[in-house]
């Protein structure tokens, strides 16, 4: 099957196909497909007795109830759709914040798309904003309207940044058209930024000449800490100690610390290595069990270290999570190794009710894990910088989760049951390297796609956002994972016993499974009150807000396959309306929604909109420069599409949705 109009954000999802299943066998998934895209056809075939078959007792129940109960969201409803702009609902300002080129740093140039150059973007606003996190300014009068926004640059999309080349990523353009300029301006298009602003007659801007704004990219000299920390695996050339390494990269979701410092993880940092590693090397049996390397980018033909076969270790130095202190410009960022190495979505935390720090962690891949970190030493909230290299030392955990609702933490600890040197684990750091395989052995259950999980400082509960798989078989489904086929995704909440996040065993249950509720075959289980636009698939990144309510940004609803973009979906947690679901803000055609982030008074949702302008699934060519599916924000001729942060706010003020 090819995939003639896939642009970079679809074929890396693609590509996470890698691996475990490569069974072609015709699935049930395939005939929601053809059923979605006939979807209007079977709606008279669907009826009521079939509906009904999709929803639990109880919800039906709930139905006879709903006109009873009421959300607590207080908001219109968007309507769902596909179009090249935003949409926020009606008395909602939706205001871009900054935009990808804009200037970061002292001496940037504007923006200009025939003008770009390494040296520029590197002093600009990255590409593909994903995790965004907002720290109150120390000392500021209002420190809910002035604070640090703190912002991951995920990865490029060559295609719609760069006129005249087309997308590279494929077999047949082999990089054909890169350049070593190109590939300078995407490295530094790449990690993160932090920048100040603040808000003012309601509206919010950028501090410009602020001393805290940052561009971190591909060459920022980093230092990797913890129990791995100067091991031979993490040695090269260019790092006889193995403690110094630059850069970051694939920087996805993340998370703030109590202690005000930045959480960025390095996700699908396979994509950035070439090569071919003999299945003889030493490293052979790690490489594969995380899909490296990913030839995905050119950077191997101008920097050695992307190439395996030159630089075979360079590697085992990405994949961790990465602690910055964006209040200190000139502080060198931190990968974390205890919190292990895999594709990390994403490091939101919650501190314990003993002091102890719990870090709850993705690694997004079909048939990949839940972990979660819980640090040895109590949090000092008084002293902020006792906790500067408190995540050096904790207990790493992955999560089993059995059918009858429990849920086991297995620590990966050195020595422990099969993680030991007859299993090639000579130490603690090589359960580090290879958490992924320390998981298998332990037994975790597999998941499909765990994307953000979010701790509810408010209800002490825990969302695990699950984003699809379609690899799973009817074979293959279980408790927590219990569709083949999973197309739409679903979200669980995890429960800790009295509260205690570092607790052994917690308990889980079903929030939603996502999809259209009235295709029967999809076995979607939101709220019977979910209106058509209200349902939601492919859930990704979350926020939490200060009445424990979720607000789901998705990635994948491809405009044509759902009749919808991605974006903001409010999603009640608790009481008889638990599980209905309200559609708040839409991207622009082609985006991907990423990064909501309230402010601490709830009054501004800032959310990230990731690669606009891609086309459609369903499309026969990929979008580009030149034809993107849309020209937000600009919509200028001769300007692309830009990735860009958008502040929502309540005309006249206060909280959203209340
Ligand atoms: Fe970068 Fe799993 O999304
Ligand atoms: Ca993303
Ligand atoms: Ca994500
Ligand atoms: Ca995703």
């Amino acid at each position: 099957m090819t995939h003639p109009g896939l642009n970079s954000s679809q074929l890396r999802e693609l590509s996470e196909d890698d691996g475990r299943n490569a069974s072609n066998n015709p699935t049930l998934g395939d005939v929601i497909a053809t059923r979605l895209a006939r979807r209007d056809i079977l709606k008279g075939a669907l009826g009521v007795a079939a509906m009904a078959a999709t929803v639990s007792p109880l919800a039906i129940i709930a139905a006879d109830k709903a006109n009873a109960g009421a959300t607590r969201f207080s908001f219109k409803e968007v309507a769902a759709g596909v179009d090249p702009n935003h949409h926020v609902a009606e008395g909602y300002d939706a205001d871009v914040l900054i935009r990808w080129g804009d200037p970061v740093l002292p001496g940037a140039p504007a923006y200009d798309p025939l003008k770009q150059s390494g040296a520029a973007q590197k002093l600009q606003f990255g590409y593909n904003n994903d995790f965004l996190g907002y720290l109150p300014m120390r000392g500021a009068a209002n420190p809910a309207q002035h604070g640090l926004l703190v912002v991951n640059h995920e990865y490029t999309n060559e295609e719609l940044m760069f006129p005249g080349v087309g997308l590279q990523d494929t077999k047949e353009a082999a990089f054909g058209k890169m350049t070593q300029e190109l590939v300078d301006i995407e490295r530094a298009a790449h990690g993160g930024a932090v920048i100040e602003i603040k808000r003012e007659n309601g509206k919010w801007g950028v501090i410009a000449g602020s001393k805290f704004a940052r561009r971190i990219d591909v060459d920022t000299p980093m230092e990797l800490t913890g129990p791995v920390a100067g091991h031979d695996r993490l040695k090269t050339s260019a790092d006889a100690t193995g403690r110094r390494v630059l850069g970051t990269v694939n920087n996805c979701a993340g998370g703030l610390t109590p202690w005000g410092t930045w959480l960025t993880c390095e996700e699908n940092f396979h994509f950035y290595f070439s090569g071919n590693m003999a299945d003889s090397h030493p490293e052979a049996r790690n490489y594969k069990r995380i899909g490296l390397p990913g030839n995905s980018y050119a950077w191997y033909k101008y920097d050695q270290r992307f190439d395996v076969t030159k630089e075979p270790n360079e590697a085992n130095r990405f994949g961790w999570i990465v602690e910055i202190d964006p209040f200190d410009p000139n502080s060198v960022p931190k990968k974390r190794t205890a919190l292990g190495r895999f594709k990390h979505e994403g490091a939101a935390g919650i501190l314990n009710k003993d002091g102890r720090y719990v870090v709850y962690t993705g690694d997004d891949e079909r048939f990949d894990y839940v972990y979660r970190f819980v640090t040895q030493a109590r949090v000092d909230t008084a002293n902020p910088a006792a906790n500067r290299d408190i995540l050096d030392r904790g207990t790493l955990s992955v999560a089993r989760y059995n059918a009858d609702g429990s849920i086991e933490w297995l620590p990966l600890v050195h020595g422990q049951g099969p993680l030991t040197a007859a299993n090639g684990f000579a130490s603690q750091a090589d359960i580090l390297i290879e958490t992924r395989r320390a998981g298998d052995l332990l037994g975790a259950t597999k998941m499909d796609r765990p994307e953000d999980v979010e701790a509810s400082a408010r209800t002490n509960k825990v969302y695990v956002i699950l984003t699809n798989n379609n690899r799973r078989t009817a074979a293959q489904v279980d408790g927590v994972n219990p569709r083949a086929d999973n197309r739409f995704g679903h979200i669980i909440e995890m429960t800790p016993p009295d509260g205690d996040h570092a607790a052994d065993r917690f308990t889980w249950e079903m929030l939603v499974k996502c999809g259209d509720p009235s295709i029967a075959a999809v076995g979607a289980s939101f709220h019977p009150s979910t209106t058509k636009d209200g349902w939601f698939g492919m859930p990704d990144n979350c926020a939490v807000d200060h009445m424990g309510r979720l607000w789901i940004a998705t990635d994948g609803n491809s405009g044509g396959r759902t009749g919808r973009t991605d974006g903001i979906w409010a999603l009640e947690t608790e009481g008889e309306m638990r599980g209905t679901s309200m559609l708040f803000f839409r991207c622009p055609a082609g985006a991907e929604m990423c990064g909501p982030e309230f402010t601490p008074d709830d009054e501004t949702l800032f959310v990230a909109v990731q690669h606009p302008g891609e086309a459609d699934e369903d499309a026969k060519t990929p979008a580009t420069f030149e034809n993107p599916a849309t020209r937000w924000p600009d919509f200028k001729d001769g300007l692309p599409p830009r990735p860009a942060i958008v502040a929502i706010t309540k005309r006249g003020g206060g909280k959203i949705a209340t």
